[in-house]
């Protein structure tokens, strides 16, 4: 077994999820556990997660140094790998910051690096780095601006990269975790394919006799959901659409076949319109927005399961990554409270059931193959739960909502015109709430600017822009300024993740 402490990295969980993906044992543990805790496991591993912290804070995650007693190896990532540093005698500076996309230069190919390329391309996100390193530790590699970008102690079998291994974006980051799995730990390389008639079984267990409702969007996640639910208990599932006006346009249509044709049966829909855009009225901040939509969305579930007998739980298409900016681990920071995780009220009548809460997209993709949906909709695009009302920029009324969804048709027109809609991640226009000087027809015009964020990811942790021809941006941006009255100029968001994050709220 491996174990990774969780000084809370917003990928933690992530690189759990990459060594079982390989057929190693994982536990993620809390720092503080007690050592004696931590040798009866008799890891053959060891890895410390990145975090937010810097080392030199007050209250910054630390761990026992018996840690390095163990035999083990260990290896450290960003936060992991600078704690490591300074328990060990080395030291740690701020200022070289890296977040996004480095060409990582190898000095070194033994162990770690066996098997890769003289260069690659890794993902940062740190605000410190190491500079200097503890006695008996090397350089492996560095980037331009990082010395100690990866290193090691080869007697004392302890490693330490500043970059994370375990985003999609690190190219051959799987194969380094590989490398310290087996070629460092010793560990046999097993791996296994997502269990679903164990799934399903543990939902029929948590139900029992009762009936569930289930919030369905006609998305990857609520769908798979409600796929594994219906396969679970039947008609005892009752899925409910909420029409929200903050959909893409024809969402509600959608919904509608999806569960007539997928699952026999009729969802109910509860039209609640005007209702969410009364509540919006006059919210500017984006966190109190998903407060509003996720309180909306439960006092609507409630009232529905209270006209139906015999209902105790509400299955949401809660996936990993909304938990984990949620702050859903106990060392994490706070990114954004996910309507469905961070923006629930604490009072609730109903019980949660989210049997995909600790997989990621393309997991959840696997799985819904798995229960026999169809590609067409197990690769549509995700979408946020609180819907359009997080790409306006400021208050969300009826005419800038009408804006935005007629942007956002433009937008998935011309990428399926263009065949590119199958190769992008998400896209989709912000209404900026900026406002710039435009002539039109010889007049003087001032109007809102648009945004358009169009991206590739797989796990949605790390995402980069989306390189689409000159030509196709072009039509995009003219069919917009010519389409959409009140809009001056369109802008191309070509920012990664890390540091921004997919959606502008
Ligand atoms: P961010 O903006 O956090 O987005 O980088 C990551 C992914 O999550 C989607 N997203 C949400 N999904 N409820 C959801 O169900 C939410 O509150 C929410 N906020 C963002 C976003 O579209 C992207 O796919």
């Amino acid at each position: 077994m491996i174990l990774v402490f969780d000084f809370g990295s917003q990928t933690c969980h992530l690189i759990g999820r990459r060594l079982r993906d390989l057929g190693v044992e994982v536990k993620i543990l809390d720092p503080g556990t007690n050592i004696k805790k931590i040798k009866k496991l008799k890891p053959k591993g060891v890895i410390f997660s990145g975090g937010p912290a810097s080392v030199y804070e007050k209250k910054a995650p630390s761990i026992g140094k018996e840690i390095f007693g163990l035999k083990a190896p260990i290896l450290g990532i960003c936060y992991g790998w600078q704690l490591m540093a300074k328990l060990l005698g080395g030291k740690v500076g701020s200022g070289k910051k890296e977040y996004g996309p480095t060409n990582l230069r190898i000095k070194d190919f033994h162990n770690l690096f066996y098997g890769f390329p003289d260069q690659c391309q890794v993902w940062h996100s740190h605000g410190d780095t190491v500079v200097k390193i503890p006695p008996g530790f090397k350089s492996l590699a560095k980037t331009d601006r990082v010395r100690y970008a990866a290193v090691c102690s080869a007697q004392k079998r302890l490693f330490g990269v500043q970059f994370h291994p375990e985003v999609s974006h690190t190219e051959e980051g799987t194969l380094l975790l590989k490398n310290f799995s087996s070629r460092i730990c010793g560990l046999p390389l097993k791996p296994k394919s997502i269990n679903i008639p164990q799934l399903v079984e543990k939902v029929r267990e948590k139900v029992g006799s009762y009936k569930v409702v289930g919030a369905v969007s006609g998305g990857v996640d609520s769908t798979t959901t409600a796929a594994l639910i219906a396969r679970a208990i039947g008609k005892k599932f009752i899925p409910i659409y909420i029409e929200n006006g903050l959909m893409r346009e024809g969402a509600k249509k959608e919904v509608k076949q999806i569960f007539n044709k997928e699952f026999r049966i009729k969802p109910t829909i509860i039209e609640a319109k005007n209702f969410f855009l009364k509540n919006l009225k006059g919210i500017l901040d984006p966190e109190k927005k998903r407060q509003i939509i996720g309180k909306l969305y439960i006092d609507l579930f409630e009232k529905e399961a209270k006209k139906i007998k015999g209902v105790k739980f509400l299955a949401q298409g809660t996936i990993y990554s909304d938990v984990i900016e949620s702050k859903g681990t106990r060392k994490a920071s706070k990114i954004k409270s996910h309507h469905n995780v961070g923006a629930l009220p604490k009072r609730l009548d109903l019980k949660l059931i989210e049997p995909l809460r600790f997989f990621y997209k393309d997991e959840v993709r696997e799985i819904g193959r798995k229960l026999g949906l169809p590609d067409r909709l197990l690769y549509k695009q995700p979408f946020p739960g609180p819907g359009q009302a997080i790409r306006i920029i400021g208050e969300v009324t009826k005419k800038r909502l009408r804006k935005q969804q007629q942007a956002d048709q433009i937008v998935l027109e011309e990428l399926k015109k263009a065949s590119w809609l199958k190769k992008v991640f998400q896209s989709f226009p912000v209404m900026t709430g900026v406002k710039s000087t435009a002539v039109k027809g010889d007049h003087r015009f001032y109007g809102e600017v648009v945004g358009l964020r169009i991206y590739d990811s797989s796990d949605i942790m790390t995402a980069s822009w989306s390189k689409l021809p000159y030509g196709l941006l072009q039509k995009i941006s003219l069919r917009i300024v010519n389409e959409i009255p009140g809009i001056s100029r369109v802008v191309y968001d070509i920012t990664t993740k890390p540091p921004a994050t997919m959606e502008w709220e």
